[in-house]
């Protein structure tokens, strides 16, 4: 059996570091990138004094060129495989749409939905020589019902969902699958000191061991019926997703206007 493979972006930290242990302790050869080289020397202590596999690298995911290199230097290591992609690297800026400068809206569509599209696109060539290849997609609940004082960032995420939906359908073919993770607020650096409507009535309740454990369960092979493509992240993702699905829309938007608060 070849030794399986993954490639996770923003591996340095939160989510990402946590998935990359993850995977590490199940035997796979982990592909860790990220802007934070301190970050990536960390965790690769922490993955070879385990005895665990690794191949790291700076990576920016906004610069295509970027992903071209670190992409053909995982394949060199991994021996043509790339079982599973991570696309986790991403920012969040809460604030008033309007105070907000643009640099910054524009910062959180670059890295979180440009960082994607440009990611998956060069990472095709590889995905599609491994059989059953996946792609996971770090979504958030923020994508459910757009969010205030979060509208960018939830915005990048309803790009992730369409990304992700899109990409399942058209890969299939390849026997590529695409998937999307649906965490509402994890405690990691991302959510420091973040006060919104929602992050106070909701609370901050995820860990990133929470969220790693359900990025690895989705990408095992199930015995269920039909084709998952969504995956909520603990109780209060998959109540909203669900709700939402079943409710009308103003009561939604009603939902939406009390736990935000406006
Ligand atoms: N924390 C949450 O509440 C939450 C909820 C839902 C979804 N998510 C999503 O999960 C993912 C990971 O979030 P996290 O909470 O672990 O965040 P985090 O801030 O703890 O870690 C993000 C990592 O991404 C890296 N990064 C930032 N810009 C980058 C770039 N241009 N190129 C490469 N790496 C870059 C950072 O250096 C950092 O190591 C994000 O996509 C986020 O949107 C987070």
């Amino acid at each position: 059996m070849p030794t399986p493979t993954v490639f996770i972006t923003g591996a340095a930290a939160g989510i990402g570091r946590s998935t990359a242990l993850e995977f590490s302790r199940a035997g796979y050869l982990v592909g860790a990138y990220d802007i934070d080289a301190t970050g990536l020397a960390s965790l690769q202590e922490a993955i070879t004094s385990a005895g665990g596999r690794v191949v790291t690298g700076v990576l920016d995911v906004t610069d295509p060129e970027q992903w071209e290199k670190r992409l053909k230097e995982f394949d060199a290591e991994a021996g043509g495989r790339l079982d599973i992609l991570v696309n986790n690297a991403g920012i969040l800026v809460a604030g008033r749409f309007e105070e907000m400068p643009l640099e910054l809206h524009k910062r959180q569509i670059d890295i979180n939905v440009n960082g994607v599209v440009y990611g998956t696109h060069a990472a095709f060539p590889y995905l599609k020589a491994t059989p059953g290849a996946q792609v996971i997609n770090l979504c958030s609940a923020s994508a459910i019902y757009g969010q205030p004082e979060l509208a960018t960032y939830g915005a990048t995420k309803f790009a992730v969902r369409g990304i992700t939906e899109a990409l399942d359908l058209e890969w299939a073919e390849y026997d590529i699958s695409v998937k999307a993770m649906w965490p509402l607020f994890v405690n990691t650096a991302m959510t420091a000191g973040v006060s919104t409507g929602t992050t106070n009535s909701l609370g901050i309740k995820l860990s990133a061991d929470d969220v790693s454990a359900s990025i690895f369960k989705a990408t095992r092979p199930s015995k269920r019926p039909y084709h998952k493509v969504h995956f909520p992240v603990g109780l209060q993702s998959k109540a909203l997703s669900l709700g939402s699905r079943f409710s009308p829309a103003w009561l939604t938007r009603e939902v939406n206007r009390r736990l935000s608060h406006t």
